[in-house]
């Protein structure tokens, strides 16, 4: 069942962090719902610019709307991240997306808060969501690459004045992580000095924790053992990722961790199987792998298990769709 970001939100806030998931093909899509459908946990599919362009946009809607069926049980929103302004108009009118983001956040404060205006009130208009972008995260995105030493953290006093004026219905926060599978150069962890500040000043506002994968170290020597080269990666330590969805992060961006799942599964096995070139042996595998990745990420996020009680209050009309 699709419901609206809005309503993912309100059940999590405080309590627990809806995962948000970046997919880009139908193993993906496959995995994800087996693992979220076992673990019994409301979660968000996110599409990226590039992954709307990989196949075809609509070749993914297509996908997510047959995961639906596959999987009726499956409570999820669909979400564009880091959209651009001409990118969010086209979701919006689709009618097909939950919520959006636009990310403005290399602008300045004030073209930031004049686009994600003009964004909210023509999504608002059609009851999608916004998620806006304040503060620099350092690494790689599709587009932007941020040194470290350029990235910011949010201001929470800028934060507060920012979410009034945008109209934005929750806010990426810059809180210590970056993109990618190399995090945290300087050694430090998530500021949670910035999230309880933000917390403070925008009670029961949902913040949206992006660079969140924890890098796996286990998958990071498997895929060096079977030929990779990935020297230095770390990612963020599952237990703050626990701790920050308790204090009012209510979204936790998940992708390098998946690209991790698949790179591992398929070097090694290709690296054991040099005679097969069939892409289903692995396909398969990676299916399963990423689904167990998920069921224990929606743990440390503390979604699991709460798909129930929010599917009771839907139906209560406790909460909305
Ligand atoms: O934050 C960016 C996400 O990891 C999406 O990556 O633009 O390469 O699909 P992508
Ligand atoms: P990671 O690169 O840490 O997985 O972050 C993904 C993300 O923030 C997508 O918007
Ligand atoms: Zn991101």
């Amino acid at each position: 069942m699709i419901v609206t970001t809005k309503t993912l939100f309100q059940h999590a806030y405080g309590k627990y962090a809806c995962g948000a998931y970046n997919i880009n093909n139908a193993e993906q899509i496959m995995g994800l719902f087996r693992g979220c459908t076992e673990s019994k946990a409301p979660f968000i599919i996110q599409i990226s610019k590039g992954a709307r362009a990989y196949t075809d946009k609509r070749l993914m809607e297509a996908m997510i709307r047959a995961g639906d069926q596959i999987f009726p049980d499956a409570i999820f929103a669909v979400h564009l991240d880091h959209g651009d302004e001409q990118t969010c108009y086209e979701c919006i009118d689709s009618g097909f997306y939950s919520s959006v983001m636009i990310d403005a956040s290399h602008e300045t404060f004030d073209q930031n808060i004049a686009i994600t205006r003009r964004v909210a009130d023509r999504a608002h208009a059609k009851g999608i969501s916004v998620e806006a972008e304040l503060g620099k995260l350092g690494g790689v995105e599709e587009h932007v690459s941020v040194d470290e030493k350029d990235a910011c953290l949010t201001n929470p006093k800028e934060a507060q004045e920012f979410v009034k004026r945008s109209g934005c219905d929750s806010l990426a926060c810059a809180i210590g992580t970056s993109h990618g599978a190399y995090k945290f150069s300087g050694g430090q962890g998530l500021h949670f000095e910035v999230i309880r500040e933000i917390a403070r000043l925008l009670p029961g506002f949902p913040m949206v924790m992006h660079g969140s994968s924890s890098v796996p170290q286990d998958e990071v020597t498997r895929i060096n053992a079977a030929g990779g080269k990935l020297k230095g990666a770390a990612g963020v330590k599952e237990e703050q990722i626990t701790m920050a969805s308790t204090m009012g992060v209510t979204k936790v961006n998940i992708d390098t961790d998946g690209r991790l799942v698949w790179c591992r599964v398929h070097r090694e096995s290709f690296r054991d199987n040099p005679e097969n070139f069939d892409l289903r042996p692995p396909g398969k595998v990676f299916m399963a792998e990423y689904a167990k990745y998920i069921v224990h990420k929606n743990k440390v996020l503390g979604s699991a298990g709460q798909v129930d009680d929010l599917r009771a209050a839907i139906t209560s009309g406790k909460l909305g769709k």
